[in-house]
């Protein structure tokens, strides 16, 4: 297939949607899954929904949805499938369903026993990236005070994760979960093993009968001496930022229970069920993949800030970060052309109404600035009516500055009734100015419990995926991943190196200087 920037189909996309200003006049809400997916403030014409149909038809987008629920290998460099769909399905694909049945039902036993038994108050989660954010951000967005457990995570190779999460726990009473797609990610590794020293030396004499492992690689996780009645397996067809829906969600059914993991996976599937069925004007995943392609690939929007207005919803951007970064950041195709339009978001964030004394200057008036998720539960999960009341109107009154900005002649009628000099109002005044027409999409949740996190994590695993058709990128590999980790280890063993002069000739002068100056250390 020629370069797409050629095709007849994303040239017709590109005159559409350079053509269809912000409809600041029309509502477009998507009902998915109980949740409202506001696009009012995305481009759209009629032009540019039919553009979209026949550019979706042109990129495979039906085929492709096919192959992705019925386990085609969609992740072509890999020869796999990319079957996170099948995990929550209400009937898993039989190929596969006696697998993952049996893995929900181990997973569940284990989690009635440790209840039963009122076993592990506390539970520290080993893992990283995908096998680190899901959890992570469930918990956090959940726990609400109803956690069973106390759950810690700890991710990051720096000493001080570890020993914090560690800290102030009973080794009597704590669990230690290591999770790990490949079990040879050297962070989670290193930290298991500062757990099973942490275990000795408050008096445990087998650490490793407190460890769980979930893992694709379970004779890795045998080999480690962890039992095989603690080694929870999932498979190579479930991509790790997609992999919460497996026994990964073990540390949300110890913290929240069962009910709460069993939710989530309704919540997504629901979702799934959205994605597969509606019609691709009323699809949220396709219609924000399309917005994220016109704001990135015309519109020249580099990145995309995700502002979810509910500060539970915190590690959403990491969670989403990975997904949409790890997934998307590359740029050859799958006939292993070099992608020829700009791709692939960068994305950042914080929750709102932080994200307004942080970054919003920039949104606002910056020469560019970026769209924006905004994010939105409509009822609370309190009872201080007036803190909800100030958080939607914050959330709301942002989105629509952005949108409708604000004039010089406006700037210039506020300044003049403070500023009798017309010479200095009307310098002032261009300081005051909003550019405005900035896009935004907002999504609505009822409320943010287990079922709505999995519905929206979905739809973002979804959005990704179309946004991955439409480009010919292959959102479930991450080959750009394993370059520097090979160099890490690499730089490890001459930082290692007897005495302080280690070789260093390979790396560049800087490198070479702070191998040999902190060498030492
Ligand atoms: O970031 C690279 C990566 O391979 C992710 O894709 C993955 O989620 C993470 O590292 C952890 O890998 P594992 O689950 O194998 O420890």
């Amino acid at each position: 297939m020629s370069a797409l920037s050629q095709t007849p189909a994303w040239i017709d996309f590109v005159k559409a949607a350079q053509s269809s200003p912000i409809t600041s006049d029309a509502l477009r809400i998507v009902h998915a899954a109980d949740i409202d997916v506001d696009l009012s403030t995305q481009r759209h014409s009629k032009a540019l929904a039919k553009a979209s149909d026949a550019l979706l038809a042109q990129q495979g987008f039906e085929a492709a949805r096919k192959e992705l629920f019925e386990g085609g290998h969609i992740n072509w460099t890999e020869n796999r499938a990319a079957w996170h769909t099948a995990l929550r399905a209400t009937h898993p694909p039989a190929s596969v369903s006696d697998a993952i049945q049996t893995e929900q039902a181990r997973l569940v036993s284990f989690v009635e026993q440790a209840n039963a038994q009122n076993r592990y108050s506390n539970v520290v989660h080993l893992g990283i990236g995908g096998s680190d954010w899901g959890p992570r951000l469930a918990m956090t967005a959940l726990k609400a005070g109803n956690g069973r457990r106390t759950i810690r995570f700890a991710s990051n190779v720096d000493a001080h994760a570890i020993t914090s999460a560690l800290e102030g726990l009973d080794p009597h009473d704590t669990l230690i979960i290591i999770s790990s797609k490949s079990f040879t990610t050297i962070e989670s590794l290193a930290n298991a093993a500062c757990a099973i020293d942490w275990l000795r030396a408050g008096g445990i004499e087998e650490p490793l009968e407190r460890f769980v492992a979930v893992t694709a690689n379970p004779g890795a996780a045998r080999e480690f001496g962890i039992q095989d009645a603690h080694i929870f397996e999932f498979w190579d067809w479930v991509g790790g930022r997609y992999s919460i829906w497996s026994s990964i969600g073990l540390p949300i059914a110890l913290g929240l229970g069962q009910e709460a993991f069993n939710e989530m996976l309704a919540g997504a599937q629901a979702m799934d069920e959205h994605f597969l069925t509606a019609p691709v004007e009323q699809n949220a995943p396709v219609q924000m993949a399309l917005s994220s392609v016109v704001n990135c690939s015309i519109l020249g929007y580099a990145s995309f800030a995700l502002c979810p207005y509910d500060a539970r919803l915190y590690n959403l951007v990491p969670w989403l970060q990975q997904l949409e970064m790890e997934s998307l950041g590359k740029s050859t195709t799958r006939d292993g052309d070099t992608l020829d339009v700009p791709s692939s978001p960068a994305v950042w964030g914080m929750p709102g109404t932080d994200g307004q004394h942080t970054f919003f200057q920039w949104l606002h008036q910056d020469g560019k600035g970026a769209p924006v998720d905004f994010i939105l539960c409509a009822k609370p999960d309190h009872r201080h009516t007036r803190h909800h009341r100030l958080l939607v109107a914050n959330c709301l009154a942002q989105r629509a500055a952005l949108l409708q900005g604000k004039s010089y002649e406006q700037a210039l009628a506020e300044v003049q009734k403070t500023e009798p000099d017309s010479a200095r109002a009307s310098k002032l005044a261009r300081h005051r100015v909003h550019p405005g027409g900035r896009p935004s999409t907002l999504i609505v949740l009822p409320s943010l419990n287990p079922r709505q996190l999995g519905s929206l994590l979905a739809l973002y695993e979804h959005k990704v995926f179309v946004e991955g058709v439409i480009w010919g990128l292959n959102p479930f590999d991450q080959w750009g991943v394993e370059y520097g980790k090979r160099l890490a280890g690499d730089i490890e063993r001459r930082l290692d190196a007897l005495g302080s002069d280690p070789d260093v000739s390979p790396y560049d002068p800087s490198t070479a200087h702070w191998v040999r100056a902190l060498a030492s250390n």
